[in-house]
């Protein structure tokens, strides 16, 4: 079982620290883990610091796994570069070792491209697309090697309904499929509450709670980290739900 742990983690911009004794249980693998928390809360930056982009006290802990088989999809991705869809996968995929594929690998570009619905547009050149369609392309690239631990930093925010549907449920099936640990920024509550197992919840650069996503995101925490008056009830099928009442009178 691949695990991913966080223990007293601490991280920050110059003399200003914006994490705080970050920790988590061991976050497991299988399954979609989100990371919620308002705009501002920490959420990219504890990407960064578990990515090793950010230095900062504490400790992450790789179970049953080797850091180097992290993948890490930032925000706010910059895909200017003339190459075609196609190229910009082989690209993550050799990370600069050259052109040539072996037929596996092509397998492995094939394969990605079908799992995001990106086949299509293989080979046109990547400023071409739409900024959902690139959004995808990001995906595509951070998963091509198929790596057991992911970040993503809201993967989902440039994508039409339909398409943050389709995606949850490839990345879903991924973590499945591979056991990976993923751990998702998302904005979307009840998207969270239709394809996260659990969640962490960050305000003020530390931990409110984790756990089980209806354990933790019930209408108080929503509250807590948004300033959101709601409700979570089930709907007539018995999915849980939650209902914007409006902005939460101060306490
Ligand atoms: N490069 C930077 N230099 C200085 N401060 C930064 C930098 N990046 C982020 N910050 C600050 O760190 C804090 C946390 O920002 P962060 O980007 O981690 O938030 P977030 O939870 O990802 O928010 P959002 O939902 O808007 O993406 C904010 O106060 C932000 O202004
Ligand atoms: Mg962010």
């Amino acid at each position: 079982m691949v695990t991913l742990a966080l223990d007293q983690i601490g991280a920050g911009y110059g003399r200003q620290m914006i994490l705080r004794g970050v920790t988590t249980p061991p976050i497991e693998g299988g399954a979609l883990t989100a990371l919620v928390g308002a705009n501002a809360a920490g959420k990219s930056t504890l990407f960064r610091r578990i990515a090793g982009q950010l230095k900062g006290p504490g400790t992450v802990h790789f179970g049953g796994i080797d850091r180097t088989e992290l993948r890490y999809m930032p925000q706010d991705t910059a895909m200017s570069a003339a190459l075609t869809v196609f190229e910009t996968i082989i690209l993550a995929l050799k990370q600069g070792g050259g052109w040539r594929l072996s037929a596996a690998e092509l397998a492995q570009v094939e394969g990605v491209l079908a799992r995001f619905d990106l086949s299509h547009l293989a080979d046109r050149q990547l400023p071409e697309l739409s900024g959902g369609q690139r959004q995808a392309v990001s995906i595509a690239q951070t998963l091509v090697t198929r790596p057991r631990i992911v970040l993503m930093d809201e993967p989902t925010s440039a994508l039409d309904l339909y398409r943050q549907v389709e995606v949850l449920n490839a990345l879903a099936t991924y973590a499945e499929e591979t056991g990976a640990v993923m751990l998702l920024a998302l904005h979307d509550i009840n998207q969270v509450m239709r394809s996260c197992r659990s969640v962490i919840a960050l305000a003020g650069g530390q931990v409110l709670a984790t756990g089980p996503t209806l354990d933790v995101l019930g209408p108080e925490m929503i509250r807590s980290l948004y300033g959101i008056s709601c409700r979570v009830e089930r709907c007539s099928r018995g999915c849980p739900m939650m209902i914007v009442d409006g902005v939460a009178q101060p306490t």
